[in-house]
Parts: C-alpha cells; sequence; structure tokens
C-alpha cells in the first residue's frame, strides 16, 4: 500500500500533488498551434448555435465545479446557466427541451442523482455532454458527448485532482463554445487559451510554500468552526474549501458570499473566530477588505488569500495573507483551491484523522 501512494503518507496528499501533471494531461492534448481542439466532441456549430439554455448539474465536489463553470459561462458565452445538484434537478421539473444542453459533471461516472439526472434530460429531449473521469463509467457511456478528465484513478474520498482537472474541462468547453459562438474577440480568446495552457505550471507554483499552510493549520486545528468567505468565483471556490475542510476534519465550516455576512452570518463571529477570505477577485479586492475588516472589528482572525499584486495591500487588512498567482479572473478558483486542499489536509493530520476514508462518507454514492 506504501508504494501505491508513492512516498506519500496518504493518497490525498499523493492526488492534491499530482494536481500539475494531471492538469497538464488533461489540457495539453486539447490545445494544439494556440486552437482548443475537442475532437472527441460531437456536438456541432449549428448544435452550439441552438443552445439557448445550460444547466450544470453534479454532486458534491463535482457541483462545486459546477458553481465556478456558472460565472466562467456567463462571461464568456453571454448565456443564462443554471447550476443544480442533482439530486435536486431531477425532482424539480427542470425545463428543457432540444435546445437545452446539459452539462452533467461526475469524478466516478456513478453517482446515483447524477445518473438519474442525465437519465431525466436525455428523456426530454436535451442534448447532454458529460465531463467524466472514469473511462467506460455509466455517465460516460450514455451522455450524448463525454470529455474525459485524464486525471488517472482519484482514491481519497475527497476529491482534489479530479475538482481541478473538471475546472480544466470547463475552461475547455467555454472558450471552444465562446469560439464557435463568436463571444469573444481573437484577442481575449488567443489570452484565455495561453492562460489555460499555462494553468499546469502555475499550479505547481501555487502548491508551493507548503510549509506557510502547513504552519498556519497548527495555529488553527482546535477550531471549533471556520468561516469561508468570498465573492464571484471566490464564492465558488469557498464552497469547495469549505467542504474539503469539513470532509476530513470534521471542523463544522460555512461559505458564505462577502455581501451576505451582514445578513446572519456575522452574528458567530466572536473573539478568535477563524475568517479565511478568498479575494483573488482583483476588480472586487475593496468590497472583501471592507468584509475582512467588519469580521476584524468583532474580533475574527483572518487569512486572506490574493493574486501577488495584492499581496501588499493585504498586509495593511488580514492577519495572515497567502498568495497565489495571477491568471484570468474566471479561472482564478483552479489557483486559490489548491492552498486550501493542503489546509484541510494539514488541520485533518494534525488532528489524527482518518483522512483517505472519513467517517460516513464514500468515495462513490450509487444509492440515493
Ligand atoms: C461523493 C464523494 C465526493 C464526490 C461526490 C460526487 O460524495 O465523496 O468526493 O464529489 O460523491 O461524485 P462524482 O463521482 O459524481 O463526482
Amino acid at each position: 500500500a506504501a508504494a501505491e501512494k508513492g512516498g506519500y503518507e496518504h493518497f490525498m496528499m499523493k492526488e492534491i500533488c499530482e494536481q500539475p501533471e494531471a492538469l497538464l494531461k488533461t489540457i495539453s492534448p486539447r490545445i494544439k498551434n494556440g486552437r482548443i481542439v475537442l475532437d472527441d466532441l460531437k456536438l456541432t456549430r449549428a448544435d452550439i448555435e441552438k443552445i439557448s439554455r445550460v444547466y450544470i448539474v453534479a454532486c458534491g465536489t463535482s457541483y462545486h465545479v459546477g458553481a465556478v463553470a456558472k460565472y466562467a459561462f456567463e462571461k464568456l458565452l453571454r448565456m443564462p446557466i443554471e447550476t443544480d445538484v442533482a439530486s435536486e434537478f431531477r425532482y424539480r421539473d427542470p425545463i428543457l427541451d432540444d435546445k437545452t444542453l446539459v452539462i452533467i459533471i461526475s469524478q466516478s461516472g456513478e453517482t446515483a442523482d447524477t445518473l438519474a439526472a442525465l437519465r431525466e434530460a436525455r428523456r426530454q429531449g436535451a442534448r447532454t455532454l458529460a465531463i467524466v473521469n472514469v473511462v467506460g463509467s455509466t455517465i460516460a457511456n450514455e451522455a450524448d458527448d463525454v470529455l474525459y478528465t485524464w486525471a488517472g484513478p482519484e482514491i481519497a474520498v475527497a476529491s482534489t485532482k479530479a475538482y481541478s482537472t473538471q475546472l480544466a474541462v470547463i475552461y475547455l468547453i467555454a472558450l471552444y463554445m465562446a469560439r464557435e459562438l463568436g463571444t469573444l474577440t481573437e484577442q481575449e480568446l488567443e489570452e484565455y487559451t495561453k492562460a489555460l495552457e499555462k494553468l499546469p505550471e502555475l499550479a505547481e507554483a501555487a502548491l508551493s510554500g507548503r510549509e506557510t499552510i502547513q504552519y498556519f493549520a497548527s495555529q488553527y486545528f482546535n477550531a471549533k468552526d471556520m468561516y469561508f468567505i468570498g465573492r464571484n468565483v471566490d464564492y465558488a471556490a469557498s464552497l469547495e474549501a469549505s467542504l474539503k475542510l469539513k470532509e476530513i476534519s470534521y471542523i463544522h465550516s460555512e461559505a458564505y458570499t462577502g455581501g451576505e455576512l451582514k445578513h446572519g452570518p456575522i452574528s458567530l463571529i466572536e473573539e478568535g473566530t477563524l475568517v479565511i477570505a478568498l479575494c483573488t477577485c482583483g476588480r472586487l479586492f475593496g468590497k472583501m477588505a471592507a468584509n475582512i475588516r467588519e469580521v476584524k472589528a468583532r474580533g475574527a482572525v483572518v487569512l486572506g488569500l490574493c493574486t501577488e499584486e495584492f499581496a501588499g495591500e493585504m498586509k495593511g487588512v488580514a492577519d495572515w495573507q497567502f498568495c497565489v498567482p495571477k491568471v484570468p479572473d474566471f479561472m482564478l478558483p483552479s489557483m486559490s483551491i489548491l492552498p486550501l486542499q493542503l489546509f484541510a489536509y494539514y488541520v485533518a493530520s494534525m488532528k489524527g484523522c482518518d483522512i483517505d476514508k472519513p467517517r460516513n462518507l464514500a468515495k462513490s454514492v450509487t444509492v440515493e
């Protein structure tokens, strides 16, 4: 078993560290001469032009990819997008027709609710596209189209490299569709495609500086609860960061949008409450800085996560800070999640939790 873990103590850490390579395998075969090529896609330009609505449906961590995708698709395609958890989607009588594209995201390709959502979408005549990691799984077989995340086997229950590679496939699809629809300028397309190609290398950079995160975890692993706040894609990434922490460390945590703080959760902030503020979205940095001041005024201890260009400003605002490389806004969760996966891991490890097999959770939920 030790050999299988490639020298790492847990599969989760191995898989966290494999992310740059998994991203490379997922992205590089699909970009040729600076152009996105999705050979495996049957969806034609005519099909794409017909689409008037997109639903993104998944469970758990895959659903959190959908949360990012909503922002990315709306920005790049200027089209209404809805993201829903599969167990809600399948019972809500969704509005589906042949102009609807339903994107199904699943690492295993076997999650019961996700599979049922796919079948419902197909039954009602929607076009379906699945993003799946396990080759030949049921969801991969039944969807009209499938794009694989070449993450390799993911063993740890808490998903890490599947999340990162699913995000990469979302960016690939969004950019591909944007080109077909002409919703981006040539210059924007080129810039974003280049940024996507650089993602593996930047992921490596975001994962370095691990000792800082480990030290930070050592200061707070006894916390009873924590709050993650963010706006826009930083909020979407907060959802996943909060899930990682609660899955493996059993610390109660919540993710909130910065703007909603005043509408409830600020009442829970006391002397010493830990708040992790995701502030990578440059255009919203000022709003987040104001939120940090609000929670600090009530005694919170704040870790601010931002891109390098805001490092100086963050110093005067948060108690702790961590920087990640700058990428186009809609890709920021690919950077910000990496130190937060590490944080969850270190906290769980310091608490002595069973990291790869957390209590009550399963890798693949094949019953409803
Ligand atoms: C389970 C796993 C999660 C995963 C979710 C969806 O809850 O523990 O890590 O995100 O299922 O799984 P899927 O295979 O459909 O992505």
